[in-house]
């Protein structure tokens, strides 16, 4: 790193709305998501929304949110690349570290790109340590014409509301857990199962027993690749016996199919006794790349 750049580290207020956009104007040929969300994040009573502002003027950003219980996510983390490399979202994140101290409590978590050094640089000068890697698998819904090999019966059965504890407590005790790193995936969120998430999912909708309760699953539509991709429907956590697994993917194809997807995708952890499972139940992986999570507790 260069000199570090002197900035003031500050929460975001609406007016600094014309700066946001400036700052997010190049990142990612001008399809960064934040200024989509940026009027739900001033208006977040959880966490912070932290601008860095130098001679005046907003040149950095970042948010800590809070998903559940103990647990927390730090996101939305962007320097103006006129200004990157002299230290600002290193002193962003510390801010917003510190805000997760004084307000927070539990584990805080981030994602990142497996080939974002200066992010993976500055979590371990920060202290985080990376929990998991995950990259994005999916196969085609499954339909009446699909081979013979699928199972034919759905087997699902809508979780109820009053479930969310124990779907909670059979996700945590679940053998395929530890195959995803103990997390769920909330749309590019990750977190340990815990009740106020399957409470979301059965409001959504979206959270189903297998098998006679001998599996568990819950997904969200991913609609972040619009442009390219309609929206499809992840797994935000699948929960069963491991040599149970293979066969609830399976059954996730075809309930993609009833629900009127095309496609089915898991942002699955690369654990290498996984793979052979995706492959088995016709997953590919379809990202080079993989995403870094990182934790501090
Ligand atoms: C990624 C981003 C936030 C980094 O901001 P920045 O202010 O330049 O980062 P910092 O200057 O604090 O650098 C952090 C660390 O990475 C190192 N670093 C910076 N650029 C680097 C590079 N290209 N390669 C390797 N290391 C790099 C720095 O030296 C520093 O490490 P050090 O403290 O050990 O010296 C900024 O480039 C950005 O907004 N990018 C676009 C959006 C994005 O990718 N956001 C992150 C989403 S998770």
């Amino acid at each position: 790193m260069g000199e570090r750049l002197p900035v003031h580290i500050r929460p975001a207020r609406e007016n600094d709305t014309a700066d946001m956009l400036e700052v997010t104007r190049q990142i990612w040929e001008g399809h960064d998501y934040v200024p989509l969300v940026w009027p739900g994040w001033l208006a977040d009573p959880n966490g912070g929304l932290l601008v860095a502002e130098h001679q005046g003027r907003v040149i950095g950003l970042g948010k800590l949110s809070h998903l559940a219980g103990d647990d927390w996510w730090l996101q939305g983390l962007r320097v103006h690349p006129e200004f990157e490399r002299h230290g600002v979202a290193t002193q962003i994140t510390e801010a917003l570290v510190e805000e997760w101290q004084r307000n927070g409590s539990g584990t805080v978590r981030l994602a990142t790109s497996s080939q974002r050094l200066p992010v993976h640089q500055l979590c371990e000068r920060l202290g985080f340590v990376k929990v998991g890697e995950y990259s994005v698998f999916v196969a085609p819904a499954a339909d009446e014409a699909t081979p013979a090999f699928l199972p034919t019966s759905l087997d699902f059965r809508p979780l109820l509301d009053s479930e969310s504890e124990e779907a909670a407590e059979f996700a945590l005790n679940s053998p395929t857990l530890s195959l995803a790193d103990g997390l769920m995936d909330l749309s590019w969120q990750w977190a340990p199962p815990h009740p106020a998430l399957f409470q979301q999912a059965i409001q959504r909708q979206q959270a189903w027993w297998w098998h006679g309760r001998r599996g568990l699953l819950a997904i969200y539509i991913d609609q972040d690749d619009e442009d390219i991709e309609p929206p499809r429907p992840f797994i935000e956590v699948a929960a069963c016996e491991l040599n149970q697994l293979a066969t609830l993917l399976l059954n996730f194809r075809r309930l993609a199919a009833s629900l009127g997807y095309q496609k089915a995708g898991w942002n699955a952890a690369l654990h290498p006794d996984l793979m052979p499972i995706l492959e088995q139940a016709g997953f590919e992986r379809v990202w080079e790349h993989a995403l870094f999570v990182y934790s501090k507790s």
